[in-house]
C-alpha cells in the first residue's frame, strides 16, 4: 500500500489555479524528490497534503486514511477531526527555516509535542530525543537554544523533532535553501543516512546533485502541472521533454 497518494488535486488562490491534476503516490521505504521553478506549486502541494491549506479539488490519502471526503458547492469536505489527527501524527514536516521555537531548549523543542501529543512520559520523550540529537551529530546541545546554533544545527534540530513523533512520511520543503553550501552539505547527509534506512520521504529540493543521488523517483513541475516524472537517471540524464530539459540546463551551466 502507498504510504501516500495524491489523485487530481487542484488549488486556486481566488482566479489564481497554481495547482492543476496533481497525481502521484509515493510507497513506503521510497525517496521522492519534487523539483521545479519557484512559483510552479511545490510548497502549495506540500501545504495542501499537510493541511496547511484547503484543496480547491482532488483526493489525498496517507496509510490508507483518506484527508478530503468530498466537495460540496466546490468547498472540501474533511474527514472527522479524529481521523485528521490520526493523519496528522503520521506526518512530519521540516521546514526551509527551521521554524524552532525560540523560547524552548534544544530538548524541550524535540520532547514539547511527544509529551504534549502524544503523552509520552517526560522520561521516555528525553531519552528519545537525546537518541535523535547524538544521530543528528547534536550530542551536547541538548540545552542549547536555537539562537546559538547554526542554521545547518538548527536544521538538524527540526528534523529531529519531526522524527520524535515517530512518523511513516517526511516531508522537507527546501530543507537547504536558507543555508550556506558548507551548512548544506551537513544536512544531506543527514537525509541520506534517512533514506538508507528506508525512512518514506518527500523532499523539495533544488539540490539536483542530491536529488539525483538520494530519489528513487523524480517529479517535475512547472506551472502548477507535473510535467514530467520517472526513475532519476531518465529524468536527468536522458529527457525527452524540452521544459525538463531547459530546466535543468540552467543548473548545469552552474
Ligand atoms: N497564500 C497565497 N495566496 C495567493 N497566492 C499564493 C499563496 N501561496 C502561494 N501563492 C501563489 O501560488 C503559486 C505557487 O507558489 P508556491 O507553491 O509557493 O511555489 P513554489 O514552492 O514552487 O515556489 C505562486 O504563484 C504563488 O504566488
Ligand atoms: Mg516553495
Amino acid at each position: 500500500m502507498a504510504v501516500l497518494e495524491v489523485r487530481n488535486l487542484s488549488k486556486s488562490f481566488g482566479g489564481l489555479e497554481v495547482l492543476k491534476d496533481i497525481s502521484f503516490d509515493v510507497e513506503k521505504g521510497c525517496v521522492v524528490a519534487i523539483i521545479g521553478p519557484s512559483g510552479s506549486g511545490k510548497s502549495t502541494l506540500l501545504r495542501c497534503v499537510n493541511q496547511l491549506e484547503k484543496a480547491s479539488g482532488g483526493t489525498v490519502s496517507v496509510c490508507g486514511m483518506e484527508l478530503i471526503e468530498g466537495y460540496k458547492n466546490g468547498k472540501p469536505v474533511y474527514a472527522p477531526a479524529e481521523t485528521l489527527r490520526a493523519i496528522r501524527l503520521k506526518i512530519g514536516l521540516v521546514f526551509q527555516n527551521f521554524n524552532l521555537f525560540p523560547h524552548m531548549s534544544v530538548l524541550k523543542n524535540i520532547t514539547e509535542a511527544p509529551v504534549c501529543v502524544l503523552k509520552k512520559s517526560k522520561q521516555e520523550a528525553e531519552e528519545t530525543a537525546v537518541g535523535l540529537l547524538e544521530k543528528m551529530g547534536l550530542s551536547g546541545k541538548a540545552n542549547s537554544y536555537p539562537c546559538e546554533l547554526s542554521g545547518g544545527q538548527q536544521q538538524r534540530v527540526s528534523i529531529a523533532r519531526a522524527l520524535a513523533l515517530n512518523p511513516e512520511i517526511l516531508f522537507f520543503d527546501e530543507p537547504t535553501s536558507a543555508l550556506d553550501p558548507e551548512l548544506t552539505g551537513e544536512i544531506l547527509k543527514v537525509i541520506k543516512e534517512l533514506a538508507k534506512e528506508k525512512m518514506t520521504m518527500v523532499i523539495v529540493t533544488h539540490e539536483m546533485a542530491f536529488a539525483r543521488d538520494v530519489a528513487d523517483h523524480v517529479i517535475f513541475m512547472d506551472g502548477g502541472v507535473i510535467v514530467e516524472e520517472g526513475a532519476p537517471e531518465q529524468l536527468f540524464g536522458d529527457t525527452q521533454n524540452e521544459r525538463t530539459k531547459q530546466f535543468l540546463q540552467r543548473y548545469n551551466n552552474n
